[in-house]
């Protein structure tokens, strides 16, 4: 989702700004711009499209300056065309903004009446207006920034910088995150400590409700009540800012083949050395605290949910309701006293996850939250955060951070087992020996790239795909289709393999591919039996199983593809694996951007 990025520093700054948008390019736009004070006067460029158009038009056409804001757009209010491009301009007043102002309506009625008319149809040109505005009526840039945020309902990260001053920016955050970096007689304001992270390490994240007013020498920040706050200094490690291809085609590609190595990583945070047992959290992650656990999330974070409820229920007989964040809070769930809520992103800035989670405080008895970002909204606002240990995912379709939730997931599930005494030690001991196996089986399973490689080109054809899939394997098939979706663009759908003759049955023909994922557990017959009605309607069917499910399936499958066999409790983690690697060479064959699908954005900070 949109990128915002500042810098009040001692060389050009169009370059800093450019090179620093590409950073955040993997949040997902669809066009671009920025604005610099040369010789005291605002300017700006913007242009639609990748940011390689910006770079273009900054040759012809370039921009001066030492002090600037740059910003990538992913379009909520008008088309994504140049008038509707960040920076907006009003007057003296340049503003970027990632989030989406509620009642700029009501501004904008307002404005007009004053005689202040509108170009573009965004709702953050309205806050460049108040603030021309209100610097027209005597303020002074600071105070007029601070007197329009006090007006703005909704979502902000917002970056200003003014004609005739080129060594102020004023930003502010409420709902989207933003981060202050602190150079040598520079400063930088950025989306994310990625986008920052070629000019300093030395990073102050900005609270709800803080304004900054940052010059190359001072901070100053004033917290949701008015107050000077001091807010830390951080030193972020350079490598959870590392971002690059390692020589892969894509990021996507670099991610998938990444998991052995950070699966390992988060199962060395919670496993003790040595054969030992599990080290989550004490004694907060007592689990007999607990009648009941709500699990919240989005997108492929909610499928981690779904697996992570069959795990929970069937090891450590803990119910669990699980719910689509968007959902959640406007059903207004009753939670019920010794409920733990449990919310996983990768992001941690996903605004209806985060909004889901404030509705549970003061509800639930425990916020837990599983977050590949340990700095975010959604890691600060729980009483305990759970990292995944993924590092930096860049991808838009999520995959390390999906199998590194999973592991976490199951983890929690068998704390809770243990805790609860509904787990025989030698199963617990016999499942952690199995997950630290799991990295190396990973391993093996990547080794068929060749064969997914061959099974998604036939795939690339097809227009429609079903996806099947039973008990763990249910939401493994619905992230199988997301997958697929997303970056192919074919429509996919996944159903319960149960549910076929209740409907999608209707949709069987010798055009659509089934893709099945049935390890051979205790479901696999009944998976069988359902395949069979497939492929009697002449559907092509697509098994992804393992070797006895292989041996005992049909013959008359269209491709079987068979993975290393793994005790069924951990299936879910190793068949992603192959819905990743259908759904990347799918893409590949068929030429769409991998990394930066069309419409999306990586971290969806807007409802
Ligand atoms: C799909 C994907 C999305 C995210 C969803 C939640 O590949 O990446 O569905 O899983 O937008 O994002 P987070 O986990 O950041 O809350």
């Amino acid at each position: 989702m949109c990128g915002i990025v500042g810098v009040l520093g001692k060389h050009e700054a169009a370059p800093i700004l450019v090179e620093a948008l590409k950073r955040l390019e993997y949040r997902g736009y669809d066009s671009a711009g920025i604005a610099t004070i040369n010789d005291k006067r605002l300017d700006r460029r913007r242009a639609v499209g990748k940011l390689v158009n910006l770079s273009d038009l900054l040759v012809h056409d370039p921009l001066r300056g030492k002090s600037g804001i740059g910003h990538t757009r992913w379009a909520t209010h008008g088309a994504p065309n140049t008038v509707n491009a960040h920076p907006h301009k009003a007057g003296p007043v340049a503003v970027v903004h990632n989030g989406i102002i509620e009642n700029f309506r009501d501004l904008r009625s307002e404005l007009a009446a004053a005689g202040l008319a509108h170009e573009t149809d965004t709702d953050t040109e309205t806050v460049a207006m108040l603030v021309h505005h209100l610097m027209e009526q005597g303020q002074s840039p600071v105070e007029a920034a601070k007197s329009a945020i006090a007006r703005l309902e909704g979502a902000y990260a917002l970056g200003f910088l003014f004609d005739g001053e080129d060594d102020l920016i004023v930003a502010a955050r409420k709902g989207s995150p933003l981060a202050i970096g602190h150079g040598d007689g520079e400063m930088y304001v950025g989306s994310d400590a990625i986008a920052l992270a070629p000019l300093t390490d030395r990073i102050t994240y900005l609270e709800e409700g803080d304004i900054a007013i940052v010059t190359r020498t001072t901070l100053d920040i004033i917290d949701a009540h008015g107050n000077r706050a001091n807010r830390a200094v951080r030193t972020i490690a350079i490598d959870s800012t590392h971002v690059d291809k390692g020589g892969h085609k894509h990021f996507m590609a670099k991610e998938i083949a990444e998991q052995p190595a950070v699966i390992g990583d988060t199962l060395r945070h919670y496993l003790s050395a040595a054969g030992g047992g599990l080290t989550l959290p004490q004694p907060e992650m007592d689990f007999t605290q607990y009648d009941r656990l709500t699990l919240v999330a989005c997108g492929t974070a909610y499928y981690a949910c779904l697996t992570a409820k069959y795990w929970f229920e069937q090891l450590a007989g803990l119910p669990v309701d699980v719910d689509i964040a968007s959902e959640f809070r406007y059903r207004e769930p009753p939670v019920p006293a010794r409920t733990a809520a449990i919310f996983v992103s990768q992001s941690g800035e996903t605004a209806d996850t985060l909004a889901a989670l404030r509705y549970c405080e003061g509800r639930a008895a425990k916020i837990l939250s599983i977050v590949n970002v340990p700095e975010s909204s959604i890691a600060r606002e729980s009483d305990l955060a759970l990292p995944i240990h993924a590092g930096v995912e860049i991808g838009v379709a999520s995959t390390k951070a999906f199998t590194c939730q999973l592991t976490v997931l199951l983890l929690m599930a068998l704390k809770a087992a243990s805790d609860r005494e509904a787990i025989d030690p030698a199963r617990l001991s016999d499942l952690l020996s199995h997950l630290r196996g799991l990295p190396s089986t990973i391993n093996n399973t990547l080794e068929l790239n060749e064969d997914f490689r061959k099974a998604a080109y036939q795939l690339s054809s097809a227009e429609n795909a079903l996806f099947l899939g039973r008990g763990m394997m249910y939401p493994l098939a619905l992230e199988g289709a997301l997958k697929l979706k997303e970056i192919s663009y074919i429509h996919a759908e996944a159903y319960a393999s149960g549910e076929l003759k209740h409907g999608p049955i209707a949709l069987i023909d010798e055009k659509m591919p089934v893709i099945v994922m049935a390890p051979r557990d205790a479901l696999f017959d009944k998976t069988v039996s359902n395949m069979q009605e497939v492929m009697a309607r002449g559907g092509k069917v697509m098994l992804i199983t393992d070797a006895p499910g292989a041996a005992a399936a049909s013959e008359d499958t269209w491709l079987t593809l068979t993975l290393p066999q793994v005790d069924p409790i951990l299936s879910p983690i190793l068949y992603a694996i192959p819905a990743q690697l259908l759904a990347y060479h799918t893409a590949v064959a068929k030429g769409t951007d991998v990394d930066q699908p069309r419409n999306l954005a990586k971290s969806v900070t807007v409802e």
